[in-house]
Order: C-alpha cells, then sequence, then structure tokens
C-alpha cells in the first residue's frame, strides 16, 4: 500500500488524523482513514443552555466530508473540564442531558465518541479534584475513592447516560475515556506511571463488573520531553493489559516531538513513529491511530515539529516519519 489509510486498513486499524474543516483536502482523504474534529464537537463549540446541542455547522462538515470519504469519525468531546463552554459547572443531569443530546445528533456516523477526556490530574495527582466536573463527585463513606456503588462518579454517570442513549436509540457507537501521559507502564527513571495505573483502575472497575460502560480507551500519545510525556519500551506491555480488559485502545492524539533530547531511549523521530506505532500493531485491540493534524505548522504544538507533513494549506511534503510509518504499517 502506498498511503497511510491503506497500510494501516490492511493491518485491521486505523490511521487517522485531526482536522477543523479549513484543513480538509485532498491529502486528508487520501493519507487517512478516519477524522477527529479538533475542536468542533468539543462543548465550547456544540453546548447549548441545559445541555441542548448547538452549532453543529463545523462538526457537519467534518462528518459529512468523512463519510463522503469512507472515513471514521472519533467525536471528541463531551465531558471535559477545558474548552466547556456553556456546559462549565453543569450539574450530571444536565451533562447526561448534553451526552444523549450529542449521540442521537449523529448517530452510527460518529463510530467512537470520547465520553470523558483528561479527568486524571498532572503529575500522578489521582483525579482532578476541587475542578468541575469533579466537583460532582461525593465520597459517601469517606474512603477516599468514588467507585463504591454509594458514591457518586461522573465518570461513571456520564458514562452509563451514555450507554442508556446508545442502547435507547439502537447505535454501535462506541464510548471511550481519553487522556495524556498514561501512555508508558513507567515514566522517566523507571518509577511506575501512577496516572496510567489511576485510569487502568476506573477502566477496570468500569468493564469488570456487572456494567460494561467503558468500550474504548484513547492515549492521547503527545509524546515530548516530560517526565511523563515520554516513549517507554513498556508502551506495548501498557496497552495490552488495558486490551486485556477488553477494551479497544486508541493512539487518540499522536505526536512526537522531534527533539526528544532527554529521552530514554529516543533515536530521532522517525524511529520513535516506528515504535509508537509497532506496539499498537503487536496489540490486537489496538484498532486505530490518529496523529494530531496533517503537518508541523499547522501543529497545536508547531514547535515541536511532532507530525508527519512539513509545508502546510494543501500543500505538504512527507517527512521521514511519514515514511517510516508507513514501512512500519
Ligand atoms: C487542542 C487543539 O489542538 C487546539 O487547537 C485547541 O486550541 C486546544 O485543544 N488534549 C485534547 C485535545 O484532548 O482536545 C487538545 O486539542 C490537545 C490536548
Amino acid at each position: 500500500a502506498d498511503t497511510l489509510r491503506a497500510a494501516a486498513a490492511q493491518a485491521g486499524l486505523f490511521f487517522g488524523v485531526a482536522a477543523s474543516p479549513g484543513r480538509l483536502n485532498a491529502t486528508v482523504a487520501r493519507e487517512f482513514g478516519q477524522l477527529t474534529p479538533e475542536n468542533d464537537m468539543k462543548p465550547e463549540t456544540i453546548a447549548g443552555p441545559n445541555g441542548t446541542v448547538q452549532n453543529t455547522g463545523n462538526a457537519d462538515t467534518l462528518v459529512n466530508y468523512a463519510q463522503n470519504n469512507s472515513m471514521l469519525v472519533r467525536g471528541h468531546t463531551m465531558v471535559w473540564y477545558s474548552q466547556a463552554g456553556q456546559l462549565n459547572g453543569a450539574n450530571q443531569a444536565t451533562l447526561n442531558t448534553f451526552i444523549g443530546n450529542a449521540l442521537r445528533r449523529w448517530g452510527n456516523r460518529v463510530a467512537y465518541w470520547d465520553v470523558v477526556n483528561e479527568a486524571l490530574a498532572d503529575n500522578n495527582a489521582g483525579t482532578r479534584r476541587g475542578q468541575w466536573p469533579h466537583t460532582l463527585d461525593r465520597d459517601a463513606n469517606g474512603d477516599g475513592d468514588y467507585f463504591d456503588a454509594t458514591d457518586t462518579d461522573y465518570i461513571r454517570d456520564s458514562f452509563r447516560a451514555a450507554k442508556q442513549a446508545v442502547a435507547a436509540a439502537g447505535l454501535s457507537t462506541k464510548l471511550c475515556i481519553n487522556d495524556y501521559d498514561v501512555e508508558g507502564l513507567t515514566v522517566r527513571g523507571g518509577a511506575r506511571n501512577n496516572k496510567a495505573q489511576a485510569l487502568y483502575d476506573i477502566v477496570r472497575t468500569y468493564t469488570q463488573g456487572s456494567e460494561k460502560l467503558i468500550d474504548c480507551v484513547g492515549f492521547q500519545s503527545h509524546f515530548n520531553d516530560n517526565p511523563n510525556s515520554i516513549i517507554t519500551d513498556d508502551l506495548q506491555a501498557n496497552i495490552q493489559r488495558f486490551a486485556d480488559l477488553g477494551v479497544e485502545v486508541h493512539l487518540s492524539e499522536l505526536d512526537i516531538d522531534d527533539d526528544l533530547s532527554n529521552n530514554d531511549i529516543g533515536q530521532g523521530q522517525a524511529e520513535n513513529y516506528r515504535k509508537v506505532v509497532r506496539a499498537c500493531l503487536n496489540v490486537a485491540r489496538c484498532t486505530g491511530i490518529t496523529v494530531w493534524g496533517i503537518a508541523d505548522s499547522e501543529s497545536w504544538r508547531s514547535s515541536e515539529r511532532g507530525l508527519l507533513f512539513t509545508g502546510g494549506n494543501g500543500n505538504y511534503q512527507k517527512k521521514a516519519a511519514y515514511t517510516a510509518v508507513l514501512e512500519e504499517l
């Protein structure tokens, strides 16, 4: 195969990209088999008053483009402390209303939805206590977690609402939890990655009991020089243990800083892309990889030059990293 999307399809996974309507051009449909709206499905854009969905023009443009080009859509994202717009500070009932409305708005045209994004705090500090939406939670028995039957947990309740909406509407949309710095089993220096462990505990709790609330896990995979964001040799092992819970794993927002000066194993960007793609390929339930933009100049972190193309405005040149990914797939 001579495109990323075709090579990935042959290997049994999707290879996608995050984009906005202004970035839809021939390269997108040729190279990518999946589309994530980079901003246009965030509550900041589409949440109206009282859990309504509004202002869907850009999202519709992206979904229609995906449909016309046989690309999957990963909806991104519903419940998130950032870019929450009119949803910011909402109670659980309003969140649930919004979740149902967003799911029904696009139905099966959205194959996967990030229901909960970035629930965990930086620096292995557990959940984002004191910060909405975590402020909705109640620890009924004071044991310090939110996972008991009597406790209130917005993650559980949001996924419950989503599952109910999916079932009631007869949809096949899969429901994901997404976070960053959860990729490796360990972090720089070899210590255990407690943030990955916290995510694992959440996914285990809500998939191994009587309720199967979570279908997929997104490892954002913004790899850079931060101690918790590096590429570790145990990336595959971490993907595998989530997969062993029966959920699909996606590398959902991949970019790799081209200067990983402190990376424990980094040999340069193309080799790092190889390692990451290989780790996903080696796990059957790692079903998709999405790069967070097309060209370096268009990236949310353009100074890291972390993507697969240079150039811009639809005129792109393939980087060594592109060739490495294509070969690896
Ligand atoms: C970023 C977008 O790329 C930017 O354009 C926007 O200004 C901020 O959000 N984690 C996420 C994504 O889940 O939604 C973020 O996207 C990048 C980090």
